[in-house]
């Protein structure tokens, strides 16, 4: 197993390129399922979770070529009226966002068969929401043996009113409903960009989808089992929650990081704290800059964490690192995950004073952190303590950095490059 030896205390300084987004490739790859031609798909980040989610395309009967190039990968997928509907337990637990196969199998095969993801580091994480989407739009549903057995003749159009914001439940109910017979209207939606990306792609692919970015979603189903399908490729956003991370390590390290290939009205509120806290933002063409080798000392900001346009909470780790060299005492409120604080126990091995209780941390900040070795326990956490260590005086060891390469590419290089002492090393 790899881990990461980072030599701390010294400023970032640089460019670096954002990749493709994770959280908006995996929902869109699932999505091709629906899809009557190829769907050409670029700019996939090279991860380990997009290599997973095409291996799982694969299991499930699909045809999948695919290209790497040096920072990207270009996929060809394509579904025909013969697939293998059955998504087992060894795959979606290990990646719990195949969950988003549930709805395009049901709309075009009638019948699925799907493992429930079970627990996570981060929380519960229950899929009810998705479970009440397929059974507003028609299908029947019965929970045996730990898998979801969805069974559908045809998807019928419905009205859903969400009890709290859900990323995934929202997509689920786009791709079902795209393809339902009639008119369906959800209500209390996520508006993230990843879940709009997506909405864009179903409707390029020939579905009538309307009030993208707003609460409520209209939805023209085409009374099928599937969309027609693009004739041009489909290109992944750039990553905002990597962008984000390479922000808040500007700062963290009074750097100064040219983040390119980067939106930054994706992270508006992020950059917005930033600048709170001393920073210097500015837009560029193609991205923005942060600067904080001006910074005298970093201002304590509070966060709490919300559904999109709020603060991530795929952001919360990192910023959490990042104010525990504050000069002050700031809090963290959590309202997304019950249990997305266990980087908490980690940030202490490099001497960080952060008191938590329920969802809710005050981070004391220190003038100085020190390296020690720590433990990744999931893939934002192990981006937190990759910013303690670039802070931290000495050296710091991160092991279990399998979860960082699931959502960040090629992190150790695309640091090196900014001037941080890194090395991968392999255990044992
Ligand atoms: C997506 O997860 C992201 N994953 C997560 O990123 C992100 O943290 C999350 O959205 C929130 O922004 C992907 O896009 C692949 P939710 P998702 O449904 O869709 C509860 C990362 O680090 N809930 O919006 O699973 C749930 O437990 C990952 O890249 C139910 O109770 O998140 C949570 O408390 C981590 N029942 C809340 O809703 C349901 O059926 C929000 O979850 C569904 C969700």
């Amino acid at each position: 197993m790899d881990y990461l030896l980072i030599e701390g205390n010294r400023p970032l300084h640089g460019d670096v390129e954002i990749s493709g987004s994770k959280n908006a490739a995996l929902p869109m790859l699932m999505a091709s399922i629906l899809s009557e031609k190829i769907t050409h798909f670029t700019n996939l980040p090279r991860l380990s979770d997009v290599d997973f989610a095409l291996k799982i395309l694969v299991e499930l009967g699909g045809n999948v070529r695919m290209t790497k190039e040096q920072s990207s990968i270009s996929a060809y997928v394509e579904f025909t009226d013969q697939a293998n509907c059955i998504a087992p337990y060894e795959l979606v637990r290990k990646m719990r966002a195949s969950i988003s196969v549930l709805g395009p199998l049901l709309a075009r095969y009638g019948h699925v068969k799907v493992s429930l993801p079970g627990g996570c580091a981060i929380g519960a994480r229950p899929v009810d929401l998705h479970i009440m989407v397929m059974e507003k739009l028609g299908a029947k549903i019965l929970i045996e043996d730990g898998y979801i057995i969805a069974e559908a003749k045809k998807i019928t159009a419905g009205d859903i009113v969400f009890p709290f914001v859900s990323v995934g439940a929202t997509q689920a109910a786009m791709m079902t409903a795209a393809v339902a017979d009639g008119i369906s209207t959800i209500r209390n939606v996520s508006m993230e960009p990843e879940t709009i990306e997506l909405g864009n792609m179903l409707n390029k692919m020939g579905a009538k989808i309307k009030g993208l970015g707003t609460e409520t979603l209209t939805i023209h189903g085409l009374n099928s089992k599937t969309l027609p399908g693009s004739s041009t490729p489909i290109q992944i956003l750039p990553d905002r929650i990597e962008a984000g991370t390479y922000a808040i390590a500007a700062a963290a390290t009074r750097g100064k990081i040219n983040i390119k290939n980067a939106i930054p009205e994706h992270i508006e509120i992020l950059l917005y704290d930033l600048k709170e806290s001393g920073a210097i933002i500015e837009k560029t063409s193609d991205g923005f800059i942060v600067d904080a080798t001006r910074m005298d000392k970093i201002k304590p900001v509070d966060i709490v964490t919300a559904p999109y346009p709020g603060f991530p909470t795929d952001l919360q780790a990192q910023w959490m690192a990042y104010m525990s060299v504050a000069n002050g005492t700031s809090t963290v409120t959590e309202k997304i995950f019950e249990n997305r604080f266990i980087h908490i126990g980690e940030l202490f091995r490099l001497g960080a004073r952060i008191k938590h209780s329920g969802n809710v941390a005050t981070v004391f900040g220190m003038p100085k952190l020190t390296g020690a070795p720590v433990m990744a326990t999931d893939l934002r956490a192990s981006a937190s303590l990759i910013i303690g260590a670039l802070v931290a005086e000495g050296t710091t060891e991160i092991h279990r950095v399998y979860h960082i390469d699931r959502g960040y590419e090629r992190i150790d290089e695309k640091l090196k490059n900014l001037g941080a002492h890194v090395t991968r090393l392999r255990e044992g």
